[in-house]
């Protein structure tokens, strides 16, 4: 494996990377159901909000971090401060990758299955409730989600032994332009469905009245969980970063490119969702439902439905790549191992963790917490909890703790960039993004009522 501090190779690379860890799951499979259970047209609006004020700030902020202490997530806050508080923060983030890849490796799991289908020949000729007593019968059983998960966590596995450059930049180079291909393809097919209309309209007019605190917490999480936000993976990243890197300008194209491919996915899905008469409010499953109706009515629906699903399998392994190496990087360089070894004992630790969400959905679902089963708490906990606590301390930190010139250098590589809002930054690090974080969770806590 190689060094964990070479960095990236050229500006393409990094960007790609990002977008990378940004892209996956959290766009194609959980966007859609996020923005179906919270009311559509009203969820995607404050979700763009949250981008805007809250998530590209953040990134920003993430990536000044990262490439100023050049560490892994949970020493860079060691590293700069001495506090009982701050120099956790860190730890906070590793905790919340690990409790992701948790679930996140069962998902992408599923799209293995996917492809297996498509490949078989059984995704074709089923009605719409058939596909999905399909996926309901297959999630909940013992054994076949198990096989596709721990074969996700084997591949994760050994792209990271590839290391940074050789593994990370290569696969992300090209399987990102090709998913974002062939979503676009797929969108102009949705939006010809007979059932289009009314599903833009679900996901594009606004109905103020479905706004509840329930929807801004969720829109709120879902933006920082899209953009691998409060889990310390952009610092991660960053730290790979060379001086010249221009991080406003890489920060809010990774948002713009991201932001864009939930979109298209809402984009394809809704029109489907409507078409086949399939509930918008039916969770984690919308897009595992959804999906196969479209391509069952497609020429060579099969071949587009596998080189789909192929896609989504590469975009959650770039995600699960950033993961993934935020804790093997604290764990080779806290506990002095190789990052052989620790990325060994990261990835059994996943596996485990894993195994275990994947039978809360079946044997173990009557093992519930706050009357969430494990696959769903950690979902909640970590995109509704964690990911925005650990946004808020990194930006109060960054704002409060660390000497503005400082901050104003790394954003500016030492005055060689021009960016007329690097001042305005540093005020939506101390009080912009604190204060908006802290309100949305007030409310939630229904302590404005
Ligand atoms: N942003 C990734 C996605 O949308 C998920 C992720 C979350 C990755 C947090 C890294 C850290 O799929």
């Amino acid at each position: 494996m190689s060094d964990s501090r070479t960095q990236f190779k050229s500006k393409f690379g990094i960007i790609m990377a990002s977008v990378g860890s940004a892209v996956g799951l959290g766009n194609i499979w959980r966007f859609p159901y996020e923005a179906g259970q919270n009311g559509g047209a009203a969820f995607l609006i404050i979700y763009i909000v949250c981008v805007l004020v809250l998530g590209i700030p953040t990134l920003m902020a993430e990536m000044t971090m990262g490439r100023m202490t050049q560490t892994n997530s949970a020493r860079a806050f060691r590293k700069m401060t001495q506090s009982p508080v701050f120099s956790k923060v860190g730890y906070l983030g590793v905790l919340a990758c690990v409790l992701i890849m948790g679930f996140y490796t069962v998902v992408a799991g599923w799209t293995f299955e996917y492809m297996w289908e498509a490949v078989s020949g059984t995704m074709t000729d089923l009605s719409a409730e058939q596909f999905t007593a399909n996926f309901n019968s297959f999630v909940v059983s013992p054994f076949r989600p198990l096989f596709w998960t721990i074969l996700m966590v084997v591949l994760t596995h050994l792209i990271i032994l590839g290391g940074v450059q050789k593994g990370i930049e290569r696969a992300a180079k090209w399987m990102m332009p090709m998913l974002f291909l062939l979503l676009v393809v797929l969108c102009v097919y949705s939006v010809m469905l007979p059932g289009a209309s009314a599903g833009l309209e679900f996901l594009f007019k606004p109905d103020f009245s479905k706004i509840t605190s329930e929807v801004v917490l969720s829109a709120m999480g879902q933006a920082f969980f899209s953009l691998s936000l409060g889990a310390g993976v952009m610092i991660t990243y960053a730290s790979y970063f060379d001086n010249d890197v221009n991080i406003p300008r890489t920060a809010t194209t990774v948002a713009l490119l991201d932001t864009s491919v939930a979109f298209l996915a809402g984009i394809l899905i809704f029109p489907a969702v409507f078409t086949f008469g399939i509930e918008p409010t039916q969770g984690p499953n919308l897009v595992f439902v959804t999906l196969p109706n479209i391509f069952a009515q497609l020429p060579m629906g099969s071949v587009l439905a596998f080189a789909f699903f192929l896609l989504l399998a590469l975009a959650s392994i770039t995600s699960l790549i950033s993961l993934h190496q935020v804790v093997t990087a604290y764990v080779a360089e806290e506990f002095k191992l190789s990052n052989r070894k620790a990325a060994l004992v990261v990835s059994c630790t996943i596996a485990v963790l894993a195994v275990l969400c994947s039978l809360s959905l079946g044997v173990l679902n009557d093992i519930r917490v706050g009357g969430l089963c494990m696959f769903d708490l950690m979902d909640y906990v970590t995109a509704k909890i964690m990911m925005p606590l650990g946004s808020l301390l990194l930006c109060l930190f960054l704002g409060w703790k660390v000497e503005k010139s400082k901050i104003l250098n790394e954003i500016t590589n030492y005055g060689t960039l021009r960016w007329r809002l690097a001042k305005t930054f540093v005020v939506m690090l101390k009080y912009v993004v604190p204060i908006l974080v802290a309100l949305v969770f007030i409310n939630e806590l229904g302590l404005f009522e």
